[in-house]
């Protein structure tokens, strides 16, 4: 089984010509709503793109009693997820990203984290069943980082693989206690320079510094410049396929999720990190989160995206 610890918000996705600056008023072509949140987009990603003798996924996270929270849960039991250990929190909203995607497919997000920002130690204690029965437990930090440091803290102990995907960049840098149970840490470039205290363009800098601190392998997401893994083994560059990008909302946690499904179904390292860049490139091609996320059989067995 997987187990993916996070957060779960509903997108709020404006179409933008270019990002406005402070004070100006611009329109956009096309407004939607789509289930979202990094938690929730990478337990997806991880239940599509499994294989048929995959275990299951769980997710562990927290809604609020609203409408967002009711159509989001939907959302992950569409998938076969496990939502057992999703709490509703009652009187608090559901999280919401506001986000906007430009021309170029780039995008800038606002989060309001609202019931994610509840998830707690009881929450984690409540599915100690659930973390003991994996084999890898993903975490992100768009949970309070107590929680984060509390489950990883179980995970390590109980034996299981841990991923931890460092985003948003934490505003101070993570204890090296904890960055010492993750087996692999998956930061974007903007995160790895953050969490390192290095150049954004020193990749390889980033992944030694956060290797000295005790992580065992860091995979560094590069958008269209690739994968940097700096792996125990040794350290490896994977260029990206090449693609026309619509929209890279969510291309990390679409990563995250096929490398997982990939490690969970006992695959080397190598094989994983090409699903995920293979469902990735996929994704950026479609917009929107969890509307962009790849099923295991839309993707082509050439290696490239289909
Ligand atoms: O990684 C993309 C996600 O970040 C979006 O779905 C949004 O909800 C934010 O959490």
């Amino acid at each position: 089984m997987i187990v993916v610890i996070g957060s779960i918000n509903m997108d709020l996705v404006l179409r933008v010509p270019r990002i406005p600056a402070a004070g100006e008023t611009l329109s956009g072509s096309a407004f939607h709503t789509i289930p979202g949140g990094k938690g929730a987009n990478q337990a997806v990603a991880c239940a599509r793109l499994g294989t048929g003798s995959l275990p299951a996924v769980a997710m562990i996270g927290c809604l609020g009693d609203d409408g967002f929270g009711a159509l989001l849960r939907a959302a992950l039991v569409a998938e076969g997820i496990d939502v057992s250990r999703v709490s509703t929190m009652p009187g608090i909203a559901s999280g919401v990203a506001t986000i906007m995607v430009d021309a170029a497919g780039q995008n800038s997000i606002v989060i309001a984290g609202g019931a994610n920002d509840l998830l707690s130690p009881v929450h984690i204690d409540a599915a100690h069943d659930l973390i003991a029965q994996a084999s890898v437990v993903v975490l992100q930090l768009e949970s309070p980082l107590a929680t984060v440091e509390y489950a990883i803290r179980l995970a390590h102990q109980l034996g299981k693989i841990v991923v931890l995907n460092p985003a948003p960049a934490p505003a101070t840098p993570l204890p090296a206690a904890l960055l010492a149970q993750v087996d692999y840490l998956i930061p974007n470039e903007i995160e790895a320079a953050m969490l390192a205290g290095c150049a954004p363009d020193d990749i390889a800098g980033a992944s030694a510094a956060l290797h000295a601190q005790g992580c065992r392998n860091v995979l560094v997401t590069l958008g269209a410049k690739g994968v940097h893994a700096a792996l125990v083994e040794g350290t490896l560059v994977f260029a990206a396929h090449p693609v026309v990008a619509v929209d890279s909302t969510a291309a990390g946690d679409t990563f995250i999720g096929g490398f997982v499904a990939a490690l969970a179904a006992g695959a080397p390292v190598v094989e994983a990190i090409a699903l995920g860049q293979r469902a990735a490139a996929w994704s950026v091609m479609r917009h929107g989160a969890q509307t962009s996320i790849p099923h295991r059989h839309a993707l082509t067995d050439t290696g490239k995206p289909s």
